[in-house]
């Protein structure tokens, strides 16, 4: 999603600009309750529920999600691919998501915990510049709010594209810190290798990440977090260094790929079992001369 102002403000205006709708919709009786207001899907384009149950598939088919686990939602926004999740998670299996937007964080309180209790949501005050640029938490230092080994299943759904190096690093670190021993990871990217880079220059590619950052990449030097891509081979050493191994890479159509899994890429990651951080900076090195593991559609 590309954000041209701050999101307090283009909430307002979306406010104003979709609350007819909404009334309308409301006085027809066609207000889905378990839908946000059209104001609020802040999250990205596509229609709302249809991405939310695109994600549960991943999550089944890549991940081997089963409905008894424990599922953490890295960014959750408005509870997209929550509401999707309600059908599938079952207690004792259970869901945690937090997000920095505290308006969807709100609506997903009042909205989703109350008929699925098993599903908890929490606000993070962390600064953003597009989406919280009032917060007062950095990322490159934040703890998530659980204790170690807490989840058999995190995600981020179109997160770590709109995060810088420091906050990026940090939070793999804390991803490897909350997953337990044999858990999984599904996350979005935007990666930068020679194939996406020759597919961006060409004219079906929907991001121009020109601006270089010096550790990662952007379409907006004023608004960096608008959308933000990793090199490849940086991605892969920070992501050994936080202690996870690269388990599948499935490149997305961003950059105009015709047969992809996503829009965005997504990457499959694992707890390792390499506990030395030295052997692990080795790997990292090593690693770096190898390609991701790769599946392409
Ligand atoms: C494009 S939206 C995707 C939301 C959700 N994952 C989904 O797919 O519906 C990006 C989300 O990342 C959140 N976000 C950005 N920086 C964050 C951070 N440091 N910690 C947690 N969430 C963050 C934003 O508030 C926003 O809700």
């Amino acid at each position: 999603m590309r954000i041209a102002i701050p999101l307090p403000l283009l909430l307002r205006f979306r406010q104003a600009r979709y609350m007819p709708a909404e009334a309308w919709d409301w006085l027809r009786g066609r207000r889905n309750p378990l839908l946000p207001p059209r104001w609020l899907r802040f999250v990205g384009g596509g229609d709302f529920a249809t991405v939310g149950e695109r994600f549960l598939q991943h999550f089944q088919r890549l991940a081997k999600l089963q409905p008894d686990e424990d599922v953490l939602d890295v960014g959750c926004g408005v509870g997209r691919i929550a509401l999707a999740l309600t059908t599938y998670l079952k207690p004792p299996g259970k869901y945690s998501g937090f997000d920095i937007v505290p308006e969807g964080i709100r609506w997903c309180q009042r909205h989703i915990t109350p008929q699925f209790p098993h599903f908890q949501f929490q606000h993070a005050d962390i600064h953003n510049a597009a989406y919280n640029p009032r917060g007062t938490a950095r990322a490159e230092s934040f703890a998530f709010p659980y204790g170690d080994a807490s989840f058999d299943f995190v995600f981020l759904a179109s997160v770590f594209t709109h995060m810088l190096p420091g906050g990026m690093r940090r939070y793999l670190q804390e991803v490897r810190r909350v997953l337990r021993p044999d858990g999984k990871c599904l996350a979005t990217f935007f990666v930068l290798n020679s194939e996406s880079r020759r597919l961006m220059a060409g004219t079906g590619s929907q991001f121009h990440f020109g601006h270089d950052l010096g550790g990662c990449f952007t379409v907006s030097p004023n608004r960096p977090e608008a959308a933000i891509a990793y090199e490849e081979d940086r991605l892969r050493v920070q992501i050994l260094e936080a202690g996870l191994n690269l388990n599948a890479f499935y490149p997305g159509g961003w950059c105009g790929r015709e047969r992809a899994m996503d829009g965005q890429d997504i990457v499959l990651l694992s707890a390792a079992v390499l506990h030395c951080r030295y052997l692990r900076n080795s790997c990292a090195l090593l690693v770096t001369a190898n390609q991701l593991p790769d599946h392409r559609q």
